[in-house]
């Protein structure tokens, strides 16, 4: 069921049950980060292998006192920059947080959302929401609540509706490794921001042998018919006879029914390219084309947590 019952989504999750909540990244698929059974269920759901862990959300930095360790001062000052806000943190988490909720790491991701609707919820619960993005594990995340009932409607009691993601993209995860400020995966929050608070930071590319952030998987966000991403008339060559879709930046390609092409920014815009990526991949997803082609954003701001998710999207293993 779709709606924005606050109450009623408050009362389910202290109950244990869970809930698809809205946050201005992506949709979450949330349960009690408290409560075992609520955890399993969320990876049940997603059919999400355990060795991934989840991010925990709350209402405020204050309140991470119950679950974390001290934020060391260069993410507090990224905390104090940019929380709530797409951004989570690694920190070290406390007893209180569970091996089942970080794969037996002793970091735990951390997140407070800004959507007013996650805020309010998550003002109301005296337990940390643990909440992956809500799709099935491996597919593009949901943007609007009726993405998250097409796919996971039947497997949950209530989804939270607060409307279209503003920010589109999943958030952008920061922590240290050996020591220096990294960050494991781009996201709704841009490098140059971050650098602007905390100086220079290591960029992670994925690593498949052996992610710290599956999230960072190779061939992840993908949808089923295969994505080209590259030149798009060298892409086009040799497909006279195939049925193509084609997503870009600012102008259509020509050659192509207009229908069949997804225009995310005609005025150039990234920020608002980055809010309709999800749900312009799952609109080309759900034609029936042989291929869909995307070309590469500018490397620059949410530019390059678009290539990063057009990239995997493009991988087919
Ligand atoms: O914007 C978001 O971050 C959304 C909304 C719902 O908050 N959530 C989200 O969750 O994207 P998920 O589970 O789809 O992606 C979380 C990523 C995964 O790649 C996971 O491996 C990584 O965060 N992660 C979580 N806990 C971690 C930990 N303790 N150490 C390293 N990576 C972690
Ligand atoms: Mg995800």
């Amino acid at each position: 069921m779709i709606g924005n019952d606050l109450k009623y989504a408050a009362g389910l999750l202290a109950a244990g049950e869970l809930v698809a909540i809205p946050t201005e990244t992506v949709y979450g698929l949330a349960g009690n980060a408290l409560n075992t059974k609520a955890v399993a269920q969320i990876f049940a759901v997603k059919d999400r292998p355990s060795f991934d862990p989840l991010i925990i959300h709350t209402s405020s930095v204050d309140r991470l006192v119950e679950w974390t360790e001290a934020l060391p001062a260069e993410l507090y000052r990224l905390a104090e920059a940019f929380m709530p806000g797409p951004l989570t943190l690694l920190l070290n988490k406390l007893p209180a947080i569970s091996d089942l909720v970080t794969a037996g790491s002793a970091r735990v991701a951390v997140r407070i959302p800004s959507h007013p609707m996650t805020q309010e919820l998550l003002g109301q619960l005296d337990f940390p929401l643990a909440a992956p993005s809500a799709n099935p594990f491996g597919y593009i995340s949901p943007t609007t609540a009726r993405h998250v009932a097409d796919q996971l409607g039947e497997k949950i009691p209530y989804i939270l509706d607060g409307g279209p993601c503003s920010v589109g993209l999943e958030s952008t995860i920061v922590g240290f490794e050996e020591e220096r400020l990294t960050v494991f995966r781009k996201g709704g929050l841009s490098v140059e921001d971050i650098e602007s608070v905390a100086g220079p930071v290591v960029v992670r590319e994925h690593s498949s042998s052996n992610p710290q952030a599956p999230g960072m998987l190779k061939s992840h966000y993908a949808p089923r018919v295969p994505l080209q991403l590259g030149e798009l008339k060298k892409l086009l060559e040799g497909k006279d006879r195939q049925r193509i879709g084609t997503l870009v930046f600012q102008q259509e390609v020509k050659g192509i029914a207009p229908h069949q092409q997804v225009v995310l920014s005609p005025a150039g815009d990234l920020q608002e390219a980055a809010q309709h990526l999800f749900a312009a991949l799952r609109q080309l997803d759900n034609m029936d084309l042989d291929v869909i082609l995307a070309e590469y954003f500018p490397e620059e701001g949410l530019g390059r947590a678009i290539n990063d998710r057009l990239k995997r999207a493009s991988v087919r293993e």
